[in-house]
């Protein structure tokens, strides 16, 4: 999301809450399942956003993004240059070597889930297979700052951390894209806190059990800087390099970090 939250108010969840949002992650993660398997060249954006809006609703849920500020689909999916937003259309038909950015989100019995996986469409470039590790493992050492006692900021460092020790393994300089990032979510998609990519540890407000945030890094091939399409939605890289998305929500417990949004056990 965009960075505007302020991180005053963070909804706590009780532990019943939290098994609830754990139904709704467990939809949202078998939904993305369905698309990452649809997802192949030449099949359309608009066919993953039709196949996401029928598990969800099979799934007795809302697509949480359909009508947000007007947005018209279920998914987002962001090809390529594209880094999050993106509007899936019959018209953008899956080509060997895309990358895929798939943001899905649902709404079961009055709590979220929302969650993001970048899809390597047929036989991708190293680089970009590198540069989707990079993101991922950036979002799983975030998670792993989901700690109670720790603070926010610590997981916008450790995601940071991630991209520069991917990026000098890979012998590239990944950008995080600064603009948007994750969020607190439960009764709401998004909720305070905002949740930044970057950042020092040992900032912002305290995670305590019961919190729940979405995750969610943004890396770049190239430069980090963001323009947004005439849609009012598609967000690009400026330079037009590619970019990839993963997220998770993730709720703090008194174990450790608990991920909401993955397939049922
Ligand atoms: N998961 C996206 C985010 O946190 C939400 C997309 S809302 C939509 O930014 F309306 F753009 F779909
Ligand atoms: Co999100």
């Amino acid at each position: 999301m965009l960075a505007r939250l302020r991180g005053r108010d963070i909804e706590l969840k009780t532990a019943g809450e939290l098994e609830a949002m754990r139904a709704s992650g467990a939809l949202v993660a078998r939904t993305l399942a369905a698309v990452v398997e649809l997802a192949k060249p030449g099949v359309s954006t608009g066919e993953l956003d039709a196949l996401a809006e029928q598990t969800i609703r099979d799934g007795g849920a809302v697509p949480s993004f359909l009508g947000y500020h007007g947005y018209p689909a279920s998914i987002c999916a962001s090809v390529n240059e594209q880094i999050v937003h993106g509007i899936p259309s019959p018209a953008q038909v899956l080509r060997d070597g895309d990358l895929v950015s798939v943001d899905c989100g649902a709404i079961l019995d009055g709590w979220h889930g929302d969650s993001a996986v970048t899809i390597l469409v047929g036989a991708v470039s190293e680089a970009d297979r590198r540069l989707s590790a990079a993101c991922e493992a950036a979002l799983h050492a975030g998670i792993a700052a989901v700690l109670p006692g720790g603070r926010l900021s610590d997981i916008s460092h450790a995601v940071q951390s991630a991209c520069v020790a991917a990026g000098e393994r890979d012998g590239v300089e990944y950008g995080i894209v600064a603009e948007y990032g994750g969020h607190g979510i439960g009764t709401s998609m998004h909720m305070d806190p905002f949740l930044p990519n970057h950042g020092e540890p040992g900032h912002g407000p305290r995670l305590r059990v019961g919190m729940a945030l979405a995750v969610e890094p943004m890396l770049t091939a190239g430069d980090p800087e963001t323009r947004e399409l005439e849609d009012g939605w598609t967000v690009v890289t400026a330079d037009g390099g590619r970019a990839v998305h993963w997220e998770h929500s993730v709720a703090v417990t008194e174990d450790g970090p608990r991920i909401l949004t993955l397939p049922a056990d």
